[in-house]
């Protein structure tokens, strides 16, 4: 099979969303959609891809930077056919099958563009991803004929009330033999549609269909796949759906997530077998969980926290660059942040690594065995010996070292006398 490219469009206004970001740039799962869509794309083997930009060009660009991707412009957003049509210059010379894919459809799997772009290395001139849904308003319909096969597509604007009864949907993820699609495309006629005359990418179906070139329309198992994210709505509903799908995952190699509706974890985290997430627990991208450990209920572990085999975080929580050692454990209401606390430590409650000086942040080091009693106060950089402790409320300035087995209290923390 020749090589494969892709196309993906992010060009468009994205007005349905609001003005904060980008629409391709929201997150699902922690990850903005775009770089969700392109992960897959390379999942699935592409290696050469072009990104149609344009409203917002630079935020975009700025989002993919290191990723390895052309671009080319639509300075003016008429239509995916007109935006498939911007990036034919930078794909001259390229004969094999080429994947289509809106910016704004996160949640489709490696293996599906695979199965697409497979159709047209054995002949057809276009695959499409289609979904049979519930609520199909919005979406572009899939025409089929009596035997079955896909005539064309009508998009919901200009669909008939029979056809807007259809529930098979256009995902707007196709793969297209390129040498064909070239200059179908360039032959389609502009629509007349809400914003003025646009050229449809979907007016290619008709034309191959009456060609008599195979149109293979393929209907996703999981119609989450062919969803377009148009709205916060849309947004927040795929976002519950990558959600599920990572804590499935994570449940499948022996995590337990006590409650996968009140858990956010994001992409990529490595959570060991038998360690137990409990409810209200918001996991970041960058952390890493070894087994056996115990998270939550509601904590907040940022990006850079790891937690060795054993390790416990309580309620009301928070982390970030926290390295926690084996079996150690800050059970209650505390902020950990750029630290590195030793096997089987205790951090009491209420504990507070002050690491931010109001310019830069500092290291804090705990020792294997060390006891951090309630409510201490670190200030960053110090370091707490090994089976070292602190009295409840003592405020441990910086650079005030605690030595191995040394004891503190007070504020600031002095050590304390053997009386
Ligand atoms: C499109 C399809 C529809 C399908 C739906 C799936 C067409 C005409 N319609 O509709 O059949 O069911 O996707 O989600 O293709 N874009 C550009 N330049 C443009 C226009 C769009 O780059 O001039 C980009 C957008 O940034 C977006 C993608 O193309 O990422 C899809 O555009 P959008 O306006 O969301 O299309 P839909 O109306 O959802
Ligand atoms: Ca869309």
């Amino acid at each position: 099979m020749r090589a494969p490219a892709a196309v993906i469009l992010a060009a468009g206004r994205g007005t349905r969303m609001g003005p904060a970001l980008p629409k391709v740039l929201h997150e699902v799962a922690g990850k903005p959609m775009l770089i969700r869509l392109l992960d897959a794309v390379e999942a699935a083997g592409v290696r050469d891809i072009v990104i149609v930009v344009g409203h917002r060009a630079p935020e975009v660009k700025r989002a993919l930077k290191g990723r390895k991707v052309r671009f080319a412009l639509q300075a003016n957003p008429r239509g995916t056919g007109h935006a498939v049509l911007c990036a034919r210059a930078a794909l001259a010379g390229r004969t094999g099958p080429l994947l289509v894919l809106p910016g704004d459809a996160p949640l489709v799997r490696p293996e599906t563009l695979k199965a697409l772009l497979g159709d047209v290395a054995k002949g057809a001139a276009c695959s499409i991803l289609t979904a049979e849904i519930e609520h199909p308003a919005g979406y572009g319909r899939i025409l089929r004929d009596a035997a079955g096969d896909v005539e064309g597509i009508v998009e919901d604007a200009n669909a008939t009330p029979a056809q807007k009864r259809l529930r098979e949907v256009n995902s707007g993820i196709y793969a297209f033999d390129a040498a064909w699609l070239w200059p179908t495309l360039a032959a389609v006629p502009a629509t007349q549609a809400r914003k003025g005359r646009e050229i449809y990418l979907t007016d290619v179906v008709a034309a191959a269909a009456r060609s008599g070139r195979t149109v293979t329309g393929r209907v996703a198992a999981d119609p989450a796949e062919a969803m377009g994210i148009n709205t916060h709505d849309e947004l927040a509903c795929a976002n519950a759906i990558q959600r599920w799908r990572l804590v499935s995952a994570l449940m499948a190699r022996g995590v337990l997530v006590a409650d996968p509706s009140t858990t956010f974890i994001e992409t990529e985290v490595p959570i060991g077998a038998g360690t137990v997430i409990h409810p209200f627990t918001v996991i970041r991208r960058g952390v890493r969980i070894g087994r056996d450990c115990q998270v939550g209920p509601f904590a907040h572990l940022r990006e850079g926290t790891t937690l060795a085999d054993g390790a416990e975080i309580g309620d009301f929580v928070e982390t970030k660059k926290a390295r926690l050692g084996r079996k150690a454990k800050a059970k209650h209401l505390a902020y950990l942040g750029n630290v590195t606390v030793g096997d089987g430590a205790n951090i009491g409650a209420g504990t507070i690594v002050a690491n931010y000086d109001g310019k830069a942040k500092h290291e804090t080091v705990v020792g294997a065995g060390a006891f951090v009693g309630s409510g201490t106060v670190l200030v960053a950089p110090v370091r707490i010996g090994r089976r070292a402790m602190t009295g409840a409320g003592s405020v441990v300035t910086r650079g005030r070292n605690v030595p191995d087995g040394g004891v503190v209290v007070g504020v600031p923390a002095r050590p304390l006398r053997k009386a």
